[in-house]
């Protein structure tokens, strides 16, 4: 059992706490990331469970096993936790072979020799780098030597794996081969697995779960999925999602049949079975969940192009009407130019609505 969860847990450095209160249920064998910008606490929850920090408060426990409890008097040292530490700059012996930066921790646990070979060999070929075992760290590449920090890891057998920031310093090509990388790696061997990013496309690329934090809080734990498409709140919207998430201030207005958001001429219906009353609103829609007409159509809001900018995969227009300002997501290259003056309308289906006040997504009753 190697399940990791996380109850009440309080860190404090300065008056401003790192963590705050943080509540997290990891499942066996799930890849999960914690998501958010710099110095939320990512860092410091992981070296919590590493047991490198010991949290103020709360309790961290492993399986079956309590590794971190206040309460309890239980502290666990980070070597008896069993756990694989990658963290961003991976540190390898220059000195040393590929193999042998592999083998040392294995020679300081005492295995037996062939155990050790069985082991090394083993790892470089699920990094693909058994060609390697004999050069040196400065005769790889870059992603090459990442590769080896994490055969490095594995070789231990780690019931749980922690990495912090482990891509980045890749260039940015080497970073979108590592994701796969790695992706593939954490099915071969389903570990337990707590990722720190600031990175959204990282985060929604590996993970079952995210978990996205903010000034040491927990915003929202989700799937990518979730996350993606349901955002807890503003700020969890706003930090998914390239290019960012339309955000439209209006209201809600009951008609006879339904209940409607307007927002300059736009007119929308909010949806079946949502029901939270009339008022000022803050809704949200992705780019990719606008459409576009370049010919006038009934009940279509008409703007303004103020940017078209192609990618050659997709590109982004950028809109303008009053107070109004839009990204839209078109895929390939489009015809529609600068100045142009186009009709949209959005997917109500996709649309979420936001308390304006506490930024909290308004829930379907
Ligand atoms: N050893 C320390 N002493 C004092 N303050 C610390 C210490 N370590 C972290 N902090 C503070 O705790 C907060 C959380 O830091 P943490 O390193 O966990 O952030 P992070 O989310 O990993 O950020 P980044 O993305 O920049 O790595 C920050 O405000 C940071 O300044
Ligand atoms: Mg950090």
């Amino acid at each position: 059992m190697s399940e990791i969860i996380l109850k009440s847990i309080k860190k404090s450095y300065t008056e401003t706490p790192a963590v705050w209160g943080l509540d997290l249920h990891i499942e066996e064998g799930q890849f999960l990331t914690i998501l958010g910008p710099s110095g939320c606490g990512k860092t410091t929850t992981l070296r919590l469970i590493a047991g490198l920090e010991d949290p103020d408060e709360g309790e961290i426990i492993i399986g079956d096993r309590i590794l971190f409890s206040r309460e309890k008097g239980i502290y666990v040292p980070p070597e008896k936790r069993q756990l694989g530490l990658i963290f961003q700059s991976y540190a390898l012996w220059p000195h040393m072979t590929v193999a042998k930066n592999i083998s040392l921790g294995l020679e300081e646990k005492r295995l037996p020799k062939d155990e050790i070979e069985r082991r090394v060999s083993q790892v470089l070929q699920q990094v693909q780098l058994s060609e390697y075992r004999d050069r040196y760290p400065s005769e790889l590449s870059g992603g090459q030597q990442q590769r080896v920090a994490v055969a490095r890891m594995i070789a231990a057998e780690p019931i749980i794996i922690l990495m912090d920031e482990p891509l980045s310093n890749l260039d940015a090509m080497l970073r979108v081969d590592m994701r796969a990388e790695l992706k593939h790696l954490h099915h071969d061997l389903s570990a337990t697995t707590v990722y720190v990013t600031h990175d959204q496309v990282e985060a929604m690329t590996l993970s079952d779960k995210i978990a996205v934090m903010m000034e040491g809080e927990l915003r929202q734990l989700g799937t990518p999925r979730e996350i993606y498409s349901k955002p807890a709140d503003l700020f969890v919207a706003r930090f998914v999602g390239s290019p960012r998430i339309n955000i439209i201030e209006g209201r809600i207005v009951s008609e006879t049949d339904a209940d409607y958001f307007h927002a300059e001429t736009l007119r929308k219906p909010v949806g079946s079975g949502l029901d939270f009353g009339v008022g000022q609103v803050i809704a949200t829609i992705r780019p990719e969940d606008i459409h576009v007409s370049k010919t006038e159509r009934r009940g279509w809001l008409e703007v303004l192009v103020y940017s078209v900018l192609p990618t050659g995969a997709e590109t982004i227009v950028t809109i303008q009407k009053e107070t109004l300002s839009l990204a839209i997501k078109l895929g390939g290259f489009t015809d529609i130019e600068m100045n142009d003056a186009i009709w949209v309308d959005f997917d109500a289906a996709k649309m979420n609505y936001y308390d304006p006040k506490t930024e909290k997504l308004l829930r379907s009753v």
